[in-house]
């Protein structure tokens, strides 16, 4: 597909997969987006996951037929876009890898290629003709050998799995209509707080270095091609990696036989009737990366957790370690949950809470077994205003 003449689309869809790196749910599948730069030279910029052999191979020929492919750019080594290397090696056998140190040392690693591989530098270019590539390393955006190619003269930034998104992406590709980037907010969120959320500082670094680029096109690996939305784009990373949210509740809890659940319901109910948005997710039978995207989204953060094992609920505390993992900054936070005959959960959550720096509303609500209105006091919810 012509995003200009030069540069076209040669990336696939993926409707498949269930899991992404084995973890993520991706109830709207996901894109791997691969591009082309057709000049006197041809480069091809990353490539695809693997099991997508033949369609990859079928776009690159509908858009260059014949002609070999001189160069292929490899921006990331993740195997979601490198996984055809030897393909495309195979196919166009003089084809000259483009890469930094890192990745090339990762390349042997992975696929056994040590030949014709040309390691390139912080803002080195390559002339395919008319028009070039410039490249600039992003090291932990989110892998150590992640850079970014940037074609100047059609403004156009390749930016690796930066500004990237889980959803597959539409047929026209770009985000020529209105409300595209509203349709991605969301999944742009859960892709972000799952899989770049570890990695702000490294993401307001490359967002400074990229900062005096005329952009007028983002061709990220995963996601539509950015034309329309970049103040956007740029605007949700550059939020989300300074761990800035908005007023709101996010309550995650896990429940064995539905007392806990009964509080959280109870909570949610007194949270919403002050006018505060509430998102509710019950982590006993969700993928805990739901929550993990309204952790980044909203500015409270409310766990339920029943004791068990003298601990905390095992799904409870895979989200708290999430959380923790990411080094997210500026939440307030407030536990609950139900025990049976010693209390240790929420006791257990205000100090990961407290570790993690977070603003503890209360000392928590627990309860002994059975819940009732009665025995649970929301007191705790004095400081949410
Ligand atoms: Fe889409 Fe980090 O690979």
């Amino acid at each position: 597909m012509r995003l200009s003449e030069k540069i076209r689309y040669v990336g696939v869809n993926d409707m498949k997969t269930e899991l992404f790196e084995g973890q993520w749910p991706l109830p709207y599948g996901v894109s791997y987006n691969s591009y082309l730069v057709v000049d006197e030279k041809v480069a091809l910029i990353d490539t695809a996951a693997a099991g997508f052999e033949e369609e990859f191979l079928a776009n690159i020929k509908a858009e260059i037929g014949d002609r070999t492919v001189d160069y292929l750019v490899v921006n990331h080594m993740e195997p979601d876009h490198s996984a055809l290397q030897a393909v495309i090696r195979g196919e166009y056998p003089s084809c000259e890898f483009v890469t930094n140190a890192k990745a090339a040392a990762m390349i042997e690693g992975f696929h056994g290629i040590t030949d014709n591989i040309k390691v390139v530098k912080e803002g080195e270019s390559l002339s395919l003709g008319s028009v070039s590539l410039q490249f600039f390393m992003i090291p932990m955006v989110h892998w150590p050998e992640t850079m970014v190619s940037w074609c100047p003269e059609e403004n156009t930034l390749f930016s690796g799995d930066a500004f990237g998104t889980f959803k597959a992406v539409g047929d026209d590709v770009i985000d020529s209509k209105s409300g595209v980037f509203a349709d991605y907010e969301d999944e742009m969120t859960r892709y972000y707080a799952s899989i770049v959320g570890k990695y702000g500082a490294p993401v307001q670094a490359a967002l400074k270095k990229l900062n005096g680029l005329e952009i007028k096109r983002i061709c990220s690996t995963h996601g539509p091609v950015w034309e329309n939305s970049i103040p956007e784009v740029v605007g949700i990373y550059d939020r989300l990696s300074r761990y800035e949210a908005v007023r709101g509740v996010c309550l995650a809890y896990g429940s064995m036989y539905g007392n806990t659940q009964k509080a959280a319901k109870a909570l949610a109910k007194e949270i919403q009737s002050r006018g505060i948005p509430c998102a509710v997710h019950d982590l006993s039978v969700e993928n805990y990366s739901f929550a993990l995207r309204d952790v980044f989204k909203y500015d409270t953060l409310i766990l339920g957790s029943p004791t068990y094992n003298n601990g905390i609920y095992p799904p409870v505390r895979q989200l708290m370690e999430a959380v923790v993992d990411r080094a997210v900054k500026n939440r307030r936070f407030l536990a609950f949950g139900s025990f049976t005959w010693a209390a240790a959960s929420v006791k257990l959550l205000n100090e990961m809470a407290s570790g993690a720096g977070f603003e503890i509303l209360s000392d928590g609500v627990t309860f002994k077994q059975g819940y009732s209105d009665a025995k649970f006091d929301a007191s705790g919810l004095a400081g949410l205003v």
